[in-house]
């Protein structure tokens, strides 16, 4: 695969995959930036090159064509201020003014296409509208890691289109930031998997057995291990139909050497609000009308020595609900001890989703060795699966 820096972008138009998806609050301003700052290399490059951008991008997931909440326009301050070169707006990716505005763009301009979900056909990775996006530029670069895992036109059917195609900045350290750690992982290697769901990690938590010293689960889908251990767990989160696989996983950690860590205690609440009562329980035996919401202190303790001691940490989704402040210290602490992991000579990668929140939150997002733009793109590399918009650019 070509990266950018196998090309000079004098005097072409570089049109650019980029994972603009940030949060937007009430007033349509952007709540999180990580995802535009990591993009910011890729596009100064092109631009000092000589060249210009056009950049194309999703914003959330709109069903029926335009809606001003899912627009890109709103993300244009933040971004001309970061570039600093004022951004040209095309109000829609394909047809007309899109094709005007591209063609009028000269070298050192910015030019952000509207969010292309506004078009079915991008979901539905339809070729004649691929065509339409990949006719508006020279060279195809894809920064995109977050969205890589999607067989969309702009991710990937547009790539067919072009010779000269490569990676930016973004894709290029995302995926040599995984490799390293599950290829040339330093040890010990511990994996910190958190998060409601056992069903969304089962793949990464099989494939990590292989790798790791040390598995810590925490968060929600912890309490299934304990239901399928024959502990009381209250009302709290539970998959009633993967108790089984629980057990499994147990078993293979056993078989394997794996240090499987399950918290021991939590933080129970008698509601799902901040308010609610709460108290320390031992994870077997939470009372009835009680749920667990984070982990409790000496699941924090015992947590926080085996992050602290290795020289590999992955982390993917938070010990508990930590939007909500009573049930944050679990991953507050297991955030400080990544980053003590980090002082200390190891590598650090943060998954992205809530974990990498946490982290740019606490202002650690320096102080840990990556944090990943990539969600559902992130794990499903690490589970081994082809990312679509990486085979595309390797074609
Ligand atoms: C994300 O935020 O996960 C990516 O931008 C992909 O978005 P999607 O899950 O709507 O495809
Ligand atoms: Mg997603």
């Amino acid at each position: 695969m070509k990266t950018i820096q196998d090309y000079n972008f004098e005097g072409k138009k570089a049109l650019i995959r980029v994972d603009f998806n940030v949060p937007l609050n009430d007033q349509m301003e952007v709540t999180d930036e990580t995802r535009i700052n990591a993009a910011i290399p890729t596009l100064k490059k092109i631009l000092n090159d000589g060249g210009s951008c056009i950049l194309m991008s999703h914003l959330g997931r709109p069903k029926n064509g335009p809606e001003d909440k899912f627009s890109l326009r709103h993300i244009i301050p933040n971004l001309g201020q970061k570039l600093d070169v004022p951004v040209k707006f095309a109000d829609d990716c394909v047809g007309q003014s899109a094709t005007d505005e591209a063609q009028a763009l000269q070298p050192g301009e910015v030019l952000l296409l509207e969010n292309v979900r506004f078009h079915k056909e991008e979901t539905a990775g339809d070729e004649a509208f691929a065509q339409k996006l990949a006719s508006l530029g020279d060279i195809y670069v894809n920064d995109a890691f977050g969205t890589a895992h999607r067989a969309h036109a702009s991710t990937t059917v547009a790539a067919k289109s072009f010779e000269d195609k490569c990676c930016g900045y973004v894709m290029k350290a995302e995926l040599e930031n995984a490799q390293k750690v599950l290829e040339k992982a330093d040890k010990p290697f511990t994996a910190i998997m958190g998060g409601a769901k056992i069903s969304d990690k089962i793949m990464i938590i099989e494939q990590l057995l292989d790798k790791v010293d040390h598995l810590i689960i925490g968060g929600g889908m912890s309490y299934t291990f304990f239901k399928a251990m024959g502990g009381q767990i209250g009302n709290s989160l539970v998959e009633e139909d993967k108790l089984d696989l629980a057990k499994t996983l147990i078993s293979k950690a056993k078989e394997k050497g794996v240090d499987l860590q399950l918290p021991k205690d939590s933080i129970i609440a008698d509601n799902f609000s901040n308010d609610a009562n709460t108290q320390t329980s031992d994870n077997y035996a939470i009372p009835a009308g009680f749920m667990g919401l984070d982990i409790g202190p000496e699941s924090r303790e015992v947590f926080s020595k085996i992050i602290e001691n290795s020289k590999t940490v992955l982390w993917n989704g938070p010990m508990g609900v930590f939007e909500m402040s009573n049930f944050a210290a679990g991953t507050n602490t297991i955030a400080q001890s990544v980053v003590k992991a980090t002082e200390n000579g190891g590598f650090s990668l943060i998954g992205g989703g809530d974990s990498a929140a946490a982290v740019n939150n606490l202002g650690y997002g320096d102080k840990v060795s990556y944090v990943s733009t990539g969600g559902g793109a992130l794990l499903e590399y690490m589970e081994g699966k082809v990312l679509p918009g990486v085979a595309a650019l390797e074609e």
